[in-house]
């Protein structure tokens, strides 16, 4: 008889014990969740808001740039056509042995007057929105020739399509921001680009055959440009690789869906 109670008592305790073993585990589970669900959410929060910030920095910049190619365009190509006119006004009247170099410096002029607009152009959101990406590329390939910064080439493969202006855009400025460290580090003699439309993306890709860098060394991650890249290529939703090596040249190769 007292046996039988003791083996009852053992029985409920056991159950009991089982029972609130189930209960906490079932309650660490379910707070471990939510933490989890806390933690997403929060990353979520921090991701939404760094985008949110890359926008807005990307249209103060934007808005600063359209001012400069605007001051550009307006006062210093008035100043310069001014300028011009007066000299042919002057070469009307000149002496015979002053009209070449009037009528050269004239030139002088005009070609600082032509290369001024087309630098305003490639500062100007609207500009680049009315070319498109592909055109605006090409023209700074041109450019880039015609000064003689560096040997530009432009391939273009597959059934050409358009991304939206905002995507045009942003994809312009990382190529500009590659061109710009192109011309002021690599000593690079050739920049080749490539445009690549695919079924359902962009690729594009341009590379210097410069000095290179090492990406992983500390004094090459201070500057802001390379950053720029990888956050502007994110806003758009697409990827960026950018491999670069000493002696070996720099490329970036970037992946835009349509
Ligand atoms: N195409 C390139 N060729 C050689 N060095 C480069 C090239 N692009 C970038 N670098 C190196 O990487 C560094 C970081 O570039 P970036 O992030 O654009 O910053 P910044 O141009 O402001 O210095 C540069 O200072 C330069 O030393
Ligand atoms: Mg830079």
């Amino acid at each position: 008889m007292e046996q039988e109670r003791i083996q009852i008592l053992v029985l409920v305790v056991t159950i009991i014990v089982i029972v609130l073993a189930a209960t906490l585990v079932v309650f660490l589970l379910y707070f471990q969740k939510k933490k989890t669900a806390y933690i997403l959410k929060q990353r979520e929060i921090q991701q939404r808001f760094d985008k949110e910030i890359t926008k807005s920095k990307l249209e103060i910049q934007e808005q600063a740039l359209q001012n400069i190619s605007w001051e550009i365009h307006d006062n210093v190509g008035q100043l310069l056509s001014v300028a011009k006119i007066q000299l042919n006004i002057l070469q009307l009247n000149a002496p015979q042995e002053q009209q070449i170099k009037i009528q050269e410096t004239g030139d002088i002029v005009s070609k600082s007057l032509q290369e001024l607009r087309g630098l305003a152009k490639s500062l100007n959101p609207d500009a680049i929105k009315n070319r498109g990406f592909e055109e605006s590329i090409s023209n700074e390939v041109d450019r880039f020739n015609r000064l003689k910064f560096v040997n530009a080439s432009l391939k273009i493969l597959g059934e050409p399509f358009s991304l939206s202006n905002e995507k045009e855009i942003i994809l312009f400025r990382i190529f500009q921001e590659f061109s710009n460290n192109t011309l002021k580090y690599s000593k690079a003699k050739n920049l080749a680009i490539s445009i690549n439309y695919t079924n359902n993306q962009l690729e594009f890709i341009a590379e210097d055959d410069g000095i290179g860098f090492d990406l992983t060394d500390e004094s090459n991650q201070n500057g802001i440009g390379l950053l720029n890249m990888k956050s502007r290529t994110k806003l758009i939703g697409g990827e960026i690789e950018i491999k670069s090596a000493k002696e070996k040249g720099t490329k970036i190769f970037i992946t835009c869906p349509k």
